[in-house]
């Protein structure tokens, strides 16, 4: 091709056109707010010149547009294409809040559609880069077909690839279900985000005055509503948090996750781990600690670590290979089991099973959370979520029971006959159908009333009910706990079982898809 004649130039013409259009005043606008731009974020999310964009030069259908004046809008207001993360195809796309906000019409949509059948057909994670005003308002109900394009499209998707939606600027509206229906959200502090109604119709409808941030911003969906798993004070650790998170999950649905060199110095046989459960069950300890002195050093990556804090959810690696921890925290409500916990654990538990990562449950529970509030909010309902997705998940599945397991609980968290592969027990394991104390005042409620000094034969009672019942050698005896091993060999135990357990496979009848209850 001659490089000076019309058809070169007017390439290169247009590539220059693209490189300038973007707005000086915007882009100065958006990092005054402290955001970065559409492309500056996929530059710290890629490997260096690993992007290939695609739909570069779409214009939008927008009513309007001044003829001629179709190369301000080059690309539609989202940046899309593939790249490498950490040497990993994943797809992305990046939504350019300079160009009309960010908001999305159909060829903005069309432009996302392509790049979601992409990234199933070829079995890598697709990454959404939030910032848009939404559904484009000029081009009225095309916009809402395109967000009904994206959303059918994460669907079909679901359990395939893994979909992460990072929100870094505005989600409003309707266009807040498809981060909610992708498998996490990340977002970043003071400066994205999310709600189906804004500030304004609250005041409109309720008249009460609520600021963005305290409606939908990043620590509320991380504390209060669950919506975002993760959250960081910028952008920049935010993507940080994002590759690190990937680097636990594979691509797809038939790929196991990538293991990594184990580089842990956390020994296989460790004393300290005899010293966290305090013997006196009423006494409080930090599950984590137990979790990080058996995983490989430094490798628990927590999930939701604000959200329903009595449960604790998260990545981690042994021997090098991805687990998904589920964990009582004693710490926090004495480690029950509540709403908010029950479906944190479900939806953890199923992401694991979807995507071939191995389960290992700390158990250490008092039971489900009495109480009206719960029982009226339905804690019947959304406790059998997580039943459910224990007993639905076919990955290898191990329970260690740190101390206490009582009445459904025990059941809930992966008991043996629920599909517990390998169900280990500390000697400081307490099982039964109730706590001791619970027990005694059902059982001898006529012996403590007629008694002269209840109080002293109450303490006999709960005595003589821990050595005979509430322990974990009658589970033992009974096969319904395989073995009761010396916590200080519960790293090398596990490697073990899990090592057994890596060809585990499971016979799923065929089905259209069981009815989980939502
Ligand atoms: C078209 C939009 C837009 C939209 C913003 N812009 N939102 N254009 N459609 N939805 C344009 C603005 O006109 C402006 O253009 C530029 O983007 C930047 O917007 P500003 O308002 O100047 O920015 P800021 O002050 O930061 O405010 C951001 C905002 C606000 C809070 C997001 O723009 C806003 O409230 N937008 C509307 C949000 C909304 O209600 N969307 C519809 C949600 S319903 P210029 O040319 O001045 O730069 C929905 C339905 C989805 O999305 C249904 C799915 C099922």
């Amino acid at each position: 091709m001659d490089i000076d004649g019309k058809y070169y130039k007017a390439y290169k013409k247009r590539l220059k056109m693209l490189e300038q259009q973007q707005s000086k005043e915007k882009v100065k606008k958006q990092h005054d707010k402290g955001k970065l731009t559409a492309r500056e974020r996929l530059d710290l999310l890629l490997d260096e010149g690993s992007f290939e964009e695609v739909d570069a030069f779409v214009v939008p259908d927008t009513l309007g547009i001044e003829f001629g004046k179709v190369e301000k809008y080059f690309g539609d207001g989202v940046i899309a294409g593939h790249g490498k993360i950490n040497g990993r195809l994943v797809f992305t796309y990046a939504q350019d809040f300079t160009i009309m906000g960010g908001s999305l019409g159909i060829v903005h949509a069309n432009k996302i559609a392509k790049i979601q059948e992409m990234a199933l057909k070829m079995g890598a994670p697709i990454i959404a880069l939030i910032d848009s005003g939404g559904a484009r308002i000029q081009e009225g109900i095309a916009s809402l077909s395109g967000y009904a394009t994206i959303f059918n499209n994460i669907i079909r998707s679901s359990g395939i690839i893994p979909q992460i939606a990072v929100i870094m600027g505005p989600a409003a509206g309707g266009a807040v279900y498809s981060p909610a229906l992708m498998d996490f959200v990340f977002m970043t502090s003071y400066t994205s985000y999310m709600f189906v109604t804004g500030p304004n119709v609250v005041k409109e409808v309720l008249n009460e005055d609520v600021s963005f941030e305290e409606l939908g911003g990043a620590e509320v969906h991380a504390k209060k509503s669950g919506v975002a798993h993760f959250i960081y004070d910028d952008e920049e650790n935010t993507i940080l948090g994002l590759k690190k998170f990937l680097s636990y999950i594979p691509s797809n649905n038939v790929e196991n996750p990538p293991t990594v060199e184990e580089t842990g110095k956390t020994p296989d046989i460790n004393n300290k781990l005899l010293d966290i459960v305090p013997d006196d069950p009423n006494k409080a300890y930090d599950v984590k600690e137990v979790i990080n002195n058996i995983v490989d050093k430094g490798s628990f990556f927590e999930i939701s670590e604000l959200y329903a804090q009595s449960l604790v959810t998260g990545f981690a690696r042994l021997d090098g290979r991805t687990i998904g921890i589920i964990a009582n925290q004693p710490k926090v409500l004495a480690g029950v089991l509540d709403i908010n916990s029950s479906v944190k654990g479900a939806r953890f538990i199923r992401f694991c099973d979807a995507f071939n990562i191995p389960l290992l449950t700390f158990e250490d529970v008092p039971g489900f959370l009495p109480g009206i509030d719960q029982e009226h909010s339905g804690i019947i309902r959304h406790g059998a979520k997580l039943l459910y997705a224990y007993s639905e998940a076919s990955v290898p599945k191990i329970t260690i029971i740190l101390r206490k397991s009582y009445g459904g609980a025990y059941i809930v968290m992966n008991s043996k006959n629920l599909g517990g592969d390998f169900n280990f027990a500390w000697p400081t394991a307490e099982i039964a159908v109730m706590g001791p104390e619970g027990a005694v005042a059902i059982l001898y409620r006529k012996e403590l009333a007629e008694a002269e000094d209840p109080d002293k034969l109450k303490a006999e009672l709960v005595k003589k009910y821990r050595e005979r019942i509430a322990n974990p050698f009658v589970a033992n005896e009974k096969g319904f706990i395989d073995e009761v091993i010396d916590p200080s060999q519960t790293r090398k135990k596990l490697k073990t079982a899990f090592k057994a357990l890596t060809n585990k496979w499971v016979e799923i009848p065929s089905r259209k898809h069981g009815n989980i209850p939502l």
